[in-house]
């Protein structure tokens, strides 16, 4: 057999053999310690081994052209949420700057960003889909409510935002960096 899964902690699994590859997306800004993770990670490849990670960058959220204050808001409210987790939302930044203390070379970051508009676009989707996912975090937390949000409907209420006036919306940041173990 080729390909097994092991679960757990990164920072705790017992991994007996090294690889020529770790990999990882939105991964490093949940964990409490990036730095110690990134090293640990790099304990376990081999020389001439590869390191490919990709976090976001929160630093300027997703916007629309011309501006949505519906976009902001749902924006707002899952920064909040990420925030309020205690997740790194500006890891992409870090992610150079942790492959160097963790001693790798030949680095090659690049960053991405998602654009789109009209109506079959399916970034009012994931958008709304993300926010879902946080609702339960956002209503503990006293953020918002349920009813606020309405949920069921805003979709097809940002879409038609964006749509009804010829607009785009430009996604967040999302960094990605390889590197070598030499
Ligand atoms: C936003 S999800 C990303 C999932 C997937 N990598 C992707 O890109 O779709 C964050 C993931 O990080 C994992 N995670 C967070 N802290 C972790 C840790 N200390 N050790 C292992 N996994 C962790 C969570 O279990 C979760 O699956």
């Amino acid at each position: 057999m080729n390909v097994s899964f092991e679960a757990g902690d990164i920072g705790e699994l017992a991994l007996a053999r090294d690889f020529d590859a770790v990999v990882g997306r939105y991964v490093l800004m949940f964990t409490s310690d990036p730095a110690d993770t990134v090293r640990e990670i790099v304990e376990h490849l081999r020389p001439g081994g590869i390191a490919a990670f990709q976090e976001p960058d929160f630093t300027q959220g997703p916007y629309a052209d011309p501006p949505s204050s519906l976009l902001d808001q749902i924006w707002q409210w899952i920064a909040e949420a990420f925030r309020k987790s205690g997740a790194d939302t500006e890891m992409g930044h870090k992610l150079r700057n942790l492959y160097l203390r963790a001693g790798l070379s030949d680095l090659h970051l690049e960053a991405d960003r998602l654009i789109g508009g009209g109506p079959d676009w399916g970034g009012y989707s994931h958008l709304v889909g993300l926010l879902k996912s946080v609702l339960p975090f956002l209503e503990t937390s006293g953020i918002t409510t349920a009813k606020e949000v309405q949920p069921d409907t805003l979709e097809q209420r940002l879409r038609h935002d964006i749509v009804s006036r010829d607009g785009i919306v430009v996604w967040l940041t999302i960094v990605r960096l390889w590197g070598r173990k030499p």
